[in-house]
């Protein structure tokens, strides 16, 4: 798509907009080339997973265009980067037809089945081989997306093949698909594009990460995720998902030399017919996918295989099964077609699927095995967790003997018994499930899973919320707990203690040398040296490693505690809004609810936490070890006019890049807060401020200014 003469220029032009940052004639005289390198650094990071810039970067260019645009809207196009962003639905999605049917594939499951697939196809053609387009099979939720005079118009899901859901606005919260692209230079004047929304491995385990930071239930597979995430109604959460899509499939095409109105009359007709009469979309499927590819969409091109026969494709996709996993996204088997276009037209389709393309379905990554026990652990929140034992089976590449059950319900839900034979399913990284309990081979000697009453480690009472499905063990002296606590505290995310994981933890705890968060400040590197696989090389940068994390910041530290629905971003919030932690010991549940993204019941928590007294003295004693308590950030504020004077911005300014209004606020001793609490001196409102002006409105002590009292304020 873009030449390496191309490329040293979007690169030089990139250089010149950071260079020129401050020129705002510089940046709104050379506004559609800016459009033109935020796109070219979209396509480079999420299409050719090749960037050519950091992140910051990047955002620092995107904030240029959106200051840029915001002060003179009517330079705003349609296709700029800054118009994927949407507002939510209240209503449902609006029904609408696909331009051509959505057809399925047929399915085959062995060699056999391909031989069959091809031998029917050499009956219709009369030829002596077939060349096929090979692509893997996603498994993902199928889209159709439709570009008018290079713009993305419309994006559909499936629905029931004829008409979808219109999901425009979501999708456009992909980045790996263009809102624009330059068909035109193809003479296409509208084309119809199926593909498939995906979820990568990644994304969903991160996705999985935040929810259990939220304290809500996990998802089960990136399939079901990616589906379900295209039908909701907030964009915003939409992007946050971080979803993938690749195409595969060209299935309408209007030429702009060819009366473009036919398109809904030939409905029902043959959608290859379409192509190769109305198009310059090439004589082949590879051709078409090159064709997408060459025009910035993230089409299967690259990872497509023509083979020469159906021997070739029968090689290739036994050997790629094999490899299924090293992919970063899930595919459930490949799909094989017909490479030739206008011998798909001439093999045509059923009502179901078309003849020319058959899917070869990979095993299914599900295995039986037994039962043998439900074991109970105990986490650091205190909840205790039902695992159960298997009879070790080797399904997808790793042996499981070993699954959580999570609860009580879940147990009930899935009717299992110890002793049952129970199917597992594994997709890729993601955690081994149970799918079902095998009834049929019940024989009589199953027996009930109990739950226990006290706790497995420590024998106290267990106790339940009414809305929770999770028993917890509330001693916070049970040593399960504590030890959980303490790897949490050493961990990555968290004070980051290299060489203090969780081995050496339960090994410290069990040998007594450790037996609380403060102690991992005070260890005895004597006792330890003795110990065995543990040299002076060992110990000492397990000892550097100890005191480097005292210097980790605030919200490091307030996460490492470990406070339940408290995940690294909360943790960043509270963080900001103190000048030290034990000023939490004095905010009530409300004043933690004006945080930004603090409910109800993340605010019970925080509270309950600081309203413990062994809590508070467990932090006092940190910080008298030498633990960072304050927020240093806010003590770095100066001692200017505003000294101490809290301010928030919020909706859009139109004078100042609200960064550059709060590093002036803070030049003068302001302090920025991430939310609205009775703390708050000065909320600053630009345009299109939201819930945050709502809220503050009903604290009076709080000034509400607008952008150009904030300047006065300032001195101009
Ligand atoms: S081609 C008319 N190619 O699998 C041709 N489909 O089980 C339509 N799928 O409905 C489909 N990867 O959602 C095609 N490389 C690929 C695919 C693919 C995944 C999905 C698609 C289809 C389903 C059939």
């Amino acid at each position: 798509m873009f030449t390496d003469k191309d490329i040293a220029v979007l690169v030089q032009q990139s250089k010149l907009f950071l260079q020129n940052s401050s020129d705002v004639n510089y940046i709104e005289n050379n506004i559609e080339q800016l459009r033109n390198v935020l796109r070219f650094h979209e396509y480079r990071y999420y299409v050719l997973n090749d960037a050519l810039i950091n992140d910051n970067e990047y955002d620092f260019l995107f904030s240029l265009l959106e200051t840029a645009e915001q002060k003179n809207p009517s330079l705003i196009t349609k296709d700029s980067p800054t118009q994927r962003v949407g507002s939510s639905l209240n209503e449902g999605f609006e029904t609408v037809q696909h331009l051509v049917p959505m057809l399925s594939l047929d399915n085959s499951y062995n060699a056999e089945d391909l031989q069959d697939f091809d031998r029917k196809v050499k009956e219709v053609s009369g030829l002596q081989e077939i060349e096929y387009c090979i692509e893997p099979k996603f498994d993902g939720a199928s889209i159709s997306l439709i570009y008018e005079n290079n713009l993305l118009v419309r994006a559909t899901t499936r629905g029931n093949g004829v008409e979808g859901d219109d999901i425009t606005t979501n999708i456009k919260q992909i980045r790996s698909i263009p809102l624009s692209a330059p068909f035109s230079q193809y003479g296409i004047e509208q084309i119809e594009i199926r593909g498939e929304v995906i979820m990568t491995k990644d994304a969903f385990n991160k996705y999985n990460e935040r929810l259990t930071e939220q304290g809500l239930p996990t998802v089960a597979n990136p399939r079901n995720t990616a589906a379900g995430s295209l039908r909701i109604k907030d964009p915003k959460e939409v992007a946050n998902r971080n979803l993938d899509a690749f195409l595969y499939h060209v299935s309408y095409i209007a030429s702009s030399n060819s009366s473009k109105g036919g398109a809904l009359e030939m409905f029902n007709s043959n959608v290859t017919a379409q192509i190769s009469s109305l198009s310059n979309g090439g004589a082949t499927h590879a051709e078409q996918l090159k064709l997408l590819w060459d025009c910035g969409l993230r089409s299967t091109e690259k990872i497509k295989k023509v083979a020469k026969n159906i021997q070739e494709v029968i090689e290739y996709v036994t050997t790629f099964e094999q490899k299924r996993d090293e992919l970063p996204y899930e595919i459930d088997g490949m799909v094989i077609k017909v490479n030739n276009l206008s011998l798909q037209e001439e093999l045509g389709m059923t009502s179901h699927h078309p003849r020319w393309a058959i899917a070869y379905k990979f095993k299914a990554r599900q295995a039986t095995t037994i039962l043998k026990a439900v074991e109970f652990q105990v986490g650091r929140t205190g909840a205790i967790t039902p695992v159960a034992k298997l009879e070790p089976v080797f399904i997808g590449g790793v042996t499981v003997s070993s699954i959580s059950v999570h609860n009580e319900y879940y147990i009930k839900e899935k009717d299992l018994k110890i002793g049952d034979t129970v199917l597992i399913e594994r997709a890729g990284d993601v955690i081994p499930q149970i799918v079902k309990s095998v009834v049929e081979k019940r024989n009589g000697t199953e027996k009930e899973i109990t739950f226990p009453t006290t706790c497995p480690v420590c024998n106290n009472t267990l106790f339940k919320e009414d809305d929770e499905a999770v028993w917890r063990c509330i001693n916070i002296e049970c040593t399960a707990q504590v030890v959980e606590k303490i790897i949490h505290f050493a961990s990555k995310d968290a004070m980051d203690i290299k060489s203090f994981g969780e081995a050496n933890v339960r090994k410290f705890y069990e040998l007594n040398l450790l037996k609380d968060i403060p102690e991992i400040y005070k260890l005895d590197f004597s006792k330890i040296g003795t110990l065995e696989g543990f040299g002076k090389k060992s110990i000492d940068n397990l000892q550097a490693a100890i005191e480097a994390s005292k210097q980790q910041p605030l919200n490091r530290l307030i996460y490492g505690l470990g406070i339940r629905f408290v995940g690294e971003t909360t943790a960043k919030t509270l963080a900001n809004s103190v000048e030290h932690l034990l000023d939490c010991k004095h905010k009530t549940e409300e004043d933690l609810q004006q945080l930004e993204d603090v409910g109800i019941k993340v605010a019970k928590s925080i509270h309950h936490f600081f309203s413990n007294s062994s809590n508070i003295q467990m932090l006092e004693e940190l910080e008298h070890l030498g633990l960072q308590l304050k927020n240093t950030k806010k003590q770095a504020v100066g001692s200017g006019g505003l000294a101490g004077q809290t301010f928030l911005f919020t909706g859009t300014l139109s004078k100042l890049k609200r960064s550059e209004a709060e590093a002036l606020a803070e030049q003068q001793g302001g302090i920025i807060v991430s939310g609205i609490s009775a703390k708050l001196n000065y909320l600053v409102v630009g345009v299109d401020a939201g819930s945050k002006l709502e809220k503050a409105k009903k604290i009076n002590s709080i000034k509400i200014i607008s952008e150009e009292e904030f300047l006065k304020l300032i001195g101009g």
